[in-house]
């Protein structure tokens, strides 16, 4: 079986989908490597890096001739792909939703796309999930961008010219993302409460010695949601929630936001007149700017002023951490592939009612099969 592994053609994109790591795992599987000239350079990895590893690399067109899984961070512009063998594996983050013309082209031209956002949150999968893998990153870099971007420290300070007082961090959605941006705030030194919809993230926020900060007299999210992930608010739920945020917000100097709902824009958490009440030099960092913001006045790819306040809307967090944010996610490709390797075949093999399978699988034999696509 050959693995091509593509260099990211996607602005802004440093990370890459193999490492020499992964590369010699592959091999002592049994698959043979290829690797895109300069693929791994933006993340630290050189091409004799690869070939140390045992890889051929080559121009992009020499490795996906006769490939039978291409691996790519983002979707691969399928133009390019037709050296390709036959129902070739295009394994990705392929944003389906809204990459969707690229999907159906994927179908048309015989491959077979695994979008590995839709990895399903058991237990089996764990090591698979690039949301996650990514997602921690992210928390880590935002609450760092923040502090870049704040004109003060975060710890408390005593020195001889005074004090200098504690940063209050107040992260809003507290997933992957969301822990790890209080974990990290907390290092720091900063002053951290947080907030969610989901009941049971109220203990995790508290372990990590932050305040939880939780709207009280509405229902919220009993327990962890369906697959762990929230759902849309009612207006009630909404309504009190903006009371809660607005009275705490205008007390905090870093606000970090990580609220999502698969499928769906970002939920808005934080209004132009919220933003207005903090104090001048805070900063807001946005990390759901990509899927609609949760700020208002949240900018992509821009760090935003408004009323004093710096709003931070960064393109592709984990890439600004390329090295490591390369490392996990492929591991997580390789945890994926070699749970499904078949010694006897010497390949891929992926069963048609496997649950992993049946939620990462898009395409195949030309048509769109995934359930959440077609819904
Ligand atoms: P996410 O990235 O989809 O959303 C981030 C956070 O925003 C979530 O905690 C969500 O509840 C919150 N949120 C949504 N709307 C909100 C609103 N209006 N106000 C405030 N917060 C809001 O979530 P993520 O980080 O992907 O994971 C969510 C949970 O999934 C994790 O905490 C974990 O329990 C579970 N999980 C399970 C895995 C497994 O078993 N394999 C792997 C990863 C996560």
């Amino acid at each position: 079986m050959k693995l091509a592994v593509l260099k990211e053609q996607a602005d802004g994109e440093r990370r890459v989908a193999a490492t020499p790591e992964t590369v010699k795992k592959y091999i002592a599987l049994g698959a043979s490597v290829a690797v895109e000239a300069g693929a791994g350079l933006s993340a630290s990895i050189a091409d004799a890096d690869y070939e140390a590893a045992g890889a051929t690399v080559a121009p992009r067109e020499a490795v996906v001739q006769g490939a039978d899984a291409l691996l790519c961070v983002q979707g691969p512009e399928p133009a390019g792909l037709g050296g390709a063998n036959g129902g070739a594996l295009v394994v990705a983050a392929l944003d389906p939703f809204r990459q969707r013309a690229r999907v159906d082209a994927y179908a048309a031209a015989g491959l077979e796309a695994l979008a590995m956002e839709f990895m399903p949150r058991i237990t089996r999968a764990q090591s698979m999930d690039i949301l996650s893998s990514q997602s921690n990153l992210s928390g880590y870099k935002a609450v760092l961008d923040a502090a870049a971007e704040y004109g003060r420290a975060f710890p408390m300070m005593m020195t001889a010219a005074g004090t200098i007082a504690a940063a209050r961090v107040f992260v809003m959605g507290v997933g992957v993302a969301g822990l790890q941006a209080i974990a990290t705030a907390r290092r720091l030194g900063a002053i951290v409460s947080a907030t969610d919809v989901r009941a049971a993230t109220r203990e995790q926020i508290e372990s990590l010695g932050a305040k939880a900060i939780f709207v009280e007299n509405v229902a919220g999210i009993e327990g962890e949601g369906a697959g762990g992930y929230a759902t849309e608010m009612s207006d009630e739920y909404k309504a009190a929630q903006a009371e809660l945020v607005s009275a705490h917000i205008a007390k905090q100097d870093i606000v970090i936001t990580t609220a999502l709902i698969p499928g769906r824009p970002a939920p808005r958490l934080i209004s132009d007149a919220q933003v207005a009440s903090m104090r001048s030099g805070s900063v807001i960092v946005d990390l759901a700017v990509e899927q609609g913001g949760n700020v208002e006045g949240a900018v992509l790819g821009e760090v935003a002023l408004r009323h004093g306040v710096k709003i931070v809307g960064h393109r592709n967090v984990p890439s600004r951490l390329a090295a490591d944010a390369s490392a996990l996610y492929a591991r997580n490709l390789y945890n994926f592939l070699s749970a499904f390797w078949d010694k006897e075949a010497g390949r891929v093999v992926l069963p048609d009612e496997d649950e992993i399978v049946k939620g990462v699988r898009l395409t195949r034999g030309g048509a769109v099969v995934s359930e959440r696509l077609k819904g």
